[in-house]
């Protein structure tokens, strides 16, 4: 989808305007109200916002933090080449959603993009990124970009980091020409 939208990525702060915003899932709009800051103050996962040029007003959000898989999760297949690990690296996108006056504007694909374009910037290493899906809405919008089930776990997905950044790789190169 090549969007119309015009938004800005900002770390969440006290400048945003959270009060409005309303998606179809009331634990996304909740977290966003009550809890965002709170585990943005304590480390538990950073919080970026979606916000329309010159306005505070938060038109989407998604959250990041470091993650760890058990390797005893991955499939045979998933676990190819890695050296032996208890723990593998990863990032997990915790929470994503926007605002529900924006449904199919594109808005969701940006904020997918901005998450792995950042997770892709971060210099440490991570295996993967992985998805909870809160429904299987959630998990078919996922899967459009690549999206696959980690392990027997049919609800958490991953996307290699490899593949992230061959995406993220095209995306800007795309942008540029
Ligand atoms: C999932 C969500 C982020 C999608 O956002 P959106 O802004 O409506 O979606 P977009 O307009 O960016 O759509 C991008 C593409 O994904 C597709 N898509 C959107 N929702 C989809 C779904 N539920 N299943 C399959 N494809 C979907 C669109 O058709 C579009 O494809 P196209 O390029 O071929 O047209 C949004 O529905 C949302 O915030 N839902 C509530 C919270 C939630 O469920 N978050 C998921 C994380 S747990």
């Amino acid at each position: 989808m090549s969007s119309e939208i015009e938004v800005g990525f900002e770390r969440l702060s006290t400048r945003h305007d959270r009060s409005a915003f309303v998606c179809e899932q009331s634990s996304l709009t909740d977290y966003l109200l009550k809890f965002a800051g709170q585990n943005e103050r304590s480390d538990i996962a950073a919080c970026f916002v979606a916000i329309a040029p010159n306005t505070a007003r938060v038109l989407g959000y998604y959250t990041i933090s470091a993650h760890a898989v058990l390797e005893s999760e991955l499939l045979p297949e998933q676990k190819k080449g890695l050296p032996a690990h208890d723990r593998i690296p990863a990032f997990l996108i915790g929470r994503l959603a926007r605002d529900i006056t924006m449904k199919g504007k594109g808005l969701g694909e940006l904020l997918l993009i901005d998450a792995m374009a950042r997770l892709c910037s971060i210099e440490a290493a991570a295996r993967m990124i992985i998805v909870d899906p809160i429904d299987g809405n959630a998990g078919a919008f996922y899967a459009r970009y690549g999206f696959t089930p980690l392990g027997q776990a049919t609800a958490r997905l991953y996307l290699p980091m490899k593949v992230a950044r061959k995406a993220v790789g095209a995306m800007r190169s795309g942008s540029a020409s």
